[in-house]
């Protein structure tokens, strides 16, 4: 059988706004994957010949690690970053012996630190800007005017082209908006985590006609390994959905995820090309309203109303 080309579609996140790849490669666990530079070259050139474009990180991801490694693809090959969105995030100083400073893990949404952390971004990536910086989580010490402030002043610097969030609720998103214009709220969404869609926070960013980001999408692995009963039958729901389609599992997960009519853009968090290429392959499937949710009631182990 000859495989179809896979392409993955693009994707303002507002109108007028931000172009990305629908789906984005997470790039929290490239620590673990334990790829050498070509190795990790090689990973993202197959990543853009799909049109998976668009990659995610954080100052802290791989205990303040990922960003370098990620920084040592783009030295070795520079003509990369002028194909690729890069997005980091910030926010976050977690106890680490890269951070001997840092006394106890926890949030810092000031001014000064929003630009430290930004430019610091810049230098582990090798990189002259970002292309969407998040704060991480919402911080109960936040001040909107100063986030916005300091958003504003790596804008004009040319440092970061766009801003957003992530983990934020719908309240906290709109505060911030209001001030600064958001491309993105980067939640946790899947079969095993469906708050997102009951807690107003997809209905919020569609009704602003903002694209959400979607971390976790495949439950960070349990939906594979997880031995809880419930989880055990949603497996085999899906499974079966999947083979009826001709499908794969992960690829009828991601189509779940992107039916939703708030355009959510999920991530991918494998090192396996295959697993980026089902995401991919999720994109260009529509599930039936009666397949959608035969999911959702074996998610939540109930039906609707
Ligand atoms: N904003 C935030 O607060 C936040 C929080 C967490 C993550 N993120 C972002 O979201 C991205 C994705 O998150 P995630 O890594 O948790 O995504 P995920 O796709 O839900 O989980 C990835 C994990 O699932 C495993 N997996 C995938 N397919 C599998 C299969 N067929 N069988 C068994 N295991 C399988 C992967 O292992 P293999 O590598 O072996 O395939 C990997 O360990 C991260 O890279 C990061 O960029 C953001």
């Amino acid at each position: 059988m000859i495989q179809p080309v896979l392409a993955c579609p693009r994707i303002a996140t507002r109108k007028e706004g931000l172009e990305l790849s629908r789906i984005i490669a997470g790039m929290w666990r490239l620590g673990e994957w334990d790829m050498s530079v070509p190795k990790r070259v090689a990973f993202i050139e197959e990543c853009i010949a799909m049109g998976v474009t668009t990659f995610d990180h954080a100052d802290i991801y791989g205990n303040y690690g990922v960003e370098h490694l990620f920084g040592e693809a783009l030295r070795a090959q520079p003509d990369l970053r002028d194909r690729i969105e890069l997005v980091s995030k910030c926010g976050i100083k977690l106890i680490s012996d890269q951070r001997p400073d840092h006394t106890i893990q926890h949030y810092d949404t000031s001014y000064a630190h929003i630009i430290a952390s930004a430019e610091q971004s810049l230098r582990q990536l090798d990189t002259d800007y970002l292309d969407l910086l998040l704060i991480h989580r919402p911080d109960p010490l936040m001040n909107f005017d100063e986030v916005a402030d300091a958003f504003v002043r790596l804008q004009q610097d040319g440092k970061v082209r766009h801003v957003g969030v992530s983990n934020f609720t719908r309240h906290q998103f709109e505060a911030l908006n209001r001030r600064v214009p958001l491309a993105t709220n980067q939640v946790e969404f899947s079969p095993l985590h469906v708050a997102p869609m009951f807690d107003e926070t997809f209905d919020g960013l569609q009704d602003l006609g903002v694209a959400p980001m979607i971390w976790s999408p495949l439950a960070g692995g349990r939906l594979f390994s997880s031995t809880e009963p419930q989880v055990i039958k949603l497996r085999a729901v899906i499974q079966e959905i999947a083979d009826r389609l001709g499908q794969s599992f992960t690829s009828v997960v991601y189509a779940w995820i992107m039916a939703l009519p708030s355009r959510p853009m999920p991530l991918t968090g494998s090192g396996r090309i295959e697993t980026v290429a089902a995401a991919v392959a999720g994109a260009g499937l529509t599930l039936q309203r009666s397949d959608w949710f035969t999911i959702l009631r074996a998610a939540r182990g109930h039906e609707v109303a």
